[in-house]
């Protein structure tokens, strides 16, 4: 799915009769892959998630999906037909009594019969390193943190959204429900889905996202592929970012005098960075 916005401003009133504006202008053609989006806070992330979920509507600019309008008519319906959005605090939204009701209401919701929304469900939560059979008859409030925000995740995974937006969807999870966010997200990308992360963590995104995109005070400031933003140290730094942690340590080792080549953007690309530099050491 072809996701595209165009001149997107939009500011919120505040009371004195002030308006803050969270976008200014922005400008983005979305068609598979995984985006990630960052900037400080404030910057206008999770807005800019919910006027691509067709939640919110932008004073100014406009939204297709596939080329047609997404702010009315048919293009809307197709919008909020494909488009599933995991909320920065998921667990705010849980409504219903157990786990298996929550993480199915969605597949209910849309008429998928019994058998195929458990076994949905189920398959949603593995993902996630959850099982239904030991947390379907669970309170999700009854859910540690964590596994809350599992259950959330798993609950948007399994309506397999051709739009799959994630507003900071690893924040707070240990390094293991992180690491399955991760493949949850990948895996959704490679059956097609168009996907957009928003995140702080660095790390995060140089291991899930193939572009980046960066937001200040609404404008976009930075848009590329995640090697040449996540992985170059310098240019992060200048858009006041985090740069992924291999990239920050291969230009310490570069000042440090270790010729380390490319951009690495995880540990296991900086190890064989590191190992080619010094046999190219040790020729010379
Ligand atoms: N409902 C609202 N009413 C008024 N102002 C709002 C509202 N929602 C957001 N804003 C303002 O819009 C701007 C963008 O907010 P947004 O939540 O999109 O930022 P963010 O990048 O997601 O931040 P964070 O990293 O903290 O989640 C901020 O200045 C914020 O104060
Ligand atoms: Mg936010």
């Amino acid at each position: 799915m072809r996701l595209s916005l165009e001149g997107v401003s939009l500011a919120f009133d505040v009371p004195g009769g002030e308006k803050v504006r969270a976008l200014d202008g922005v400008t983005l053609d979305l068609a598979g892959g995984v985006t990630g989006l960052m900037g400080q806070t404030g910057s206008g992330k999770t807005t800019l998630l919910e006027v691509m979920a067709g939640m919110v509507r932008p004073d100014e600019g406009a939204l297709a999906v596939d080329g047609a309008d997404a702010l009315g008519g048919a293009g809307a319906r197709r919008l909020s037909a494909a488009v599933g959005l995991v909320f920065q605090i998921p667990e705010r939204q849980f409504f219903e009594t157990t786990v298996e009701r929550e993480v199915g209401f969605g597949l209910r919701a849309r008429g998928v019969a019994e058998a195929e929304a458990r076994a949905r469900s189920a398959e949603a939560l593995a993902l996630m390193g959850l099982s239904l059979d030991e947390l379907g008859g669970r309170s999700p409030l009854a859910l540690s943190g964590g596994q809350q925000r599992r259950v959330a995740i798993a609950s948007v995974l399994a309506l397999r959204p051709e739009l799959l937006l994630l507003d900071e969807p690893t924040a707070g999870l240990d390094p293991r429900s992180r690491s399955a966010c991760v493949r949850a997200i990948r895996a959704a990308t490679d059956a097609g889905a168009t996907v957009v992360v928003a995140s702080h963590d660095a790390n995060v995104l140089a291991e899930a996202a193939d572009r980046v995109v960066a937001l200040e005070c609404g404008r976009v400031t930075l848009d590329g592929p995640v090697r040449e933003t996540l992985g170059d140290a310098a240019l992060m730094r200048d858009r006041g970012l985090e740069p992924a942690c291999a990239a920050r340590a291969a230009a310490a080792l570069r000042r440090a005098g270790l010729d380390v080549e490319g951009a690495p953007l995880t540990a296991g690309e900086l190890a064989a960075a590191i190992a080619r530099a010094r046999e190219a050491g040790g020729a010379s």
